[in-house]
């Protein structure tokens, strides 16, 4: 598979990190050590994969503020080196479904920008790698892993409900139970600090 090494995505996620600081790079971190630990119980994934992938899926961010643009920002970055499948990431992460109305945040995207998203998600069909991103995206918040209902939550309150919301809810929670039936357990049986980070209990 096109993806950096470990050591040349932790680069580029320094690189945002200095361009464009925020909580999206814990978060970004999160995605990756729930993708990983995911990975690790599926015979036909690899661990370390997932652990770039997730890293790597928000790595648009580092233009600065930006909503529906990270997706495309993302893919170029990681395209200009040939990562081409971390840079598909980028685009389906965002995309639980492939439809770009689904997308919760507002259009900041230019017509081309907006045709080619369009046409991505036309010709794409999700393999496991985009589906446990999109899982992983969703139960990881700056703070750690938790449960997914609480993540759902945090993000509509920050972008706010659409007429996709539900539906993206019903396809979040499959993703969870795909998993949970891939590895023969709750998918959070494998992850750490769920239970404290649902609860809050590093409250101050
Ligand atoms: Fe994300």
């Amino acid at each position: 598979m096109k993806v950096p090494t470990i050591e040349k995505s932790i680069e580029y996620i320094n690189y945002a990190k200095s361009t464009n600081p925020g909580e999206w790079i814990d978060h970004s971190y999160n995605v990756a050590i729930a993708a990983r630990s995911i990975a690790n119980e599926c015979s036909d994934l690899d661990g370390n994969i997932a652990y770039v992938l997730g890293l790597l899926h928000d790595i648009g961010r580092h233009e600065g503020r930006v909503q529906l643009h990270h997706t495309v920002s993302g893919y170029n970055f990681l395209m200009k080196d040939g990562y081409e499948d971390a840079a598909r990431i980028a685009i389906t992460h965002s995309f639980v479904i492939p439809d770009i109305r689904v997308y919760g945040g507002k259009s900041d995207c230019t017509e081309e920008e907006i045709m080619f998203i369009k046409k991505y998600l036309n010709k794409v069909t999700y393999n496991d790698y985009d589906k446990l991103i999109q899982l992983c995206d969703n139960i990881s918040l700056p703070e750690g892993v938790c449960l997914m209902e609480k993540r759902l939550l945090d993000v509509v309150m920050r972008y706010g409900f659409n007429d996709f919301t539900l539906k993206k809810w019903e396809k979040y929670l499959e993703l969870r139970d795909y998993f949970s039936n891939k590895i023969g357990k709750s998918i959070y049986k494998v992850l750490e600090g769920v239970v404290e980070t649902t609860f809050d209990f590093d409250y101050k």
